[in-house]
């Protein structure tokens, strides 16, 4: 029988730092032999990318934003992750449901609950085996978005927003410390890479995926 893949996520509040670590985790991944499903949150399926073109940029009220989360999400996870993890592919992600709890629940204050009543509405519901969140005092964050192009509707907001994602995201970590690992963002590009490998070897000896042979 197949075994079943592993479902990883990445989080952090904007400008975190986290896309520069993940072409490098999916290639790593690969190097080792997996098959590699890298997509992303709001997003990952044709509609999934639609509704996120629409809650970055369109204006709209908290529930909807969240329910819209949510909408792609179910999408995501039953088109995508789902039968990837069946097939014993490896699922990176880009974001998931901690960023519900983080940017909803925290940063717009709409607290947990009625976050957790969705959560448990998909089917099936999957929690990643693990989330790496790179965590950055807001400073740091700030000074790395891209000014390159036009901020959507989340980097717009004022820095009392971001306070409290954070906050939400250090939380989560400190609940769920065994799934939830948290990588100090603030270090230099080599250093957090660094962090990382390390815990990614860890978690793929877990795995029982064979050391990389030395070339
Ligand atoms: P990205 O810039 O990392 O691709 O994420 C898009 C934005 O969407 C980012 O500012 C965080 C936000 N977001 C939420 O507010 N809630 C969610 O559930 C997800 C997945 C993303």
């Amino acid at each position: 029988m197949t075994q079943r893949g592993r479902f990883i996520t990445l989080e952090g509040v904007d400008g975190a730092g986290k896309s520069t670590h993940i072409a490098w985790l999916v290639e790593t991944l690969r190097a080792r032999g997996l098959e590699v499903v890298s997509t992303r949150e709001p997003g990952g399926t044709p509609l999934g990318e639609k509704l996120r073109e629409l809650v970055l940029n369109e204006p709209m009220g908290l529930d909807t934003e969240t329910l819209l989360m949510f909408a792609a999400r179910t999408e995501h996870l039953r088109q995508v992750i789902a039968p990837a993890l069946a097939r014993g592919a490896w699922v990176v992600c880009d974001r998931y449901t901690d960023a519900t709890y983080a940017y909803q629940g925290g940063g717009r204050e709409l607290g947990a609950a009625r976050i957790a009543v969705l959560e448990q509405w998909m089917q099936p519901p999957l929690a990643p085996d693990r989330t790496w969140l790179f965590d950055v005092p807001l400073e740091v964050a700030r000074a790395r978005m891209t000014a390159a192009r036009t901020p959507d509707r989340f980097e717009r907001e004022q820095q009392a927003f971001f306070e409290r994602t954070r906050a939400a995201y250090q939380a989560r970590a400190g609940a769920d410390a065994a799934r939830i690992h948290v990588i100090d963002a603030s270090q230099s590009l080599e250093q957090v890479r660094a962090a990382l490998a390390a815990d990614v070897e860890a978690f793929l000896r877990e795995a029982g995926v064979p050391a990389a042979s030395a070339a």
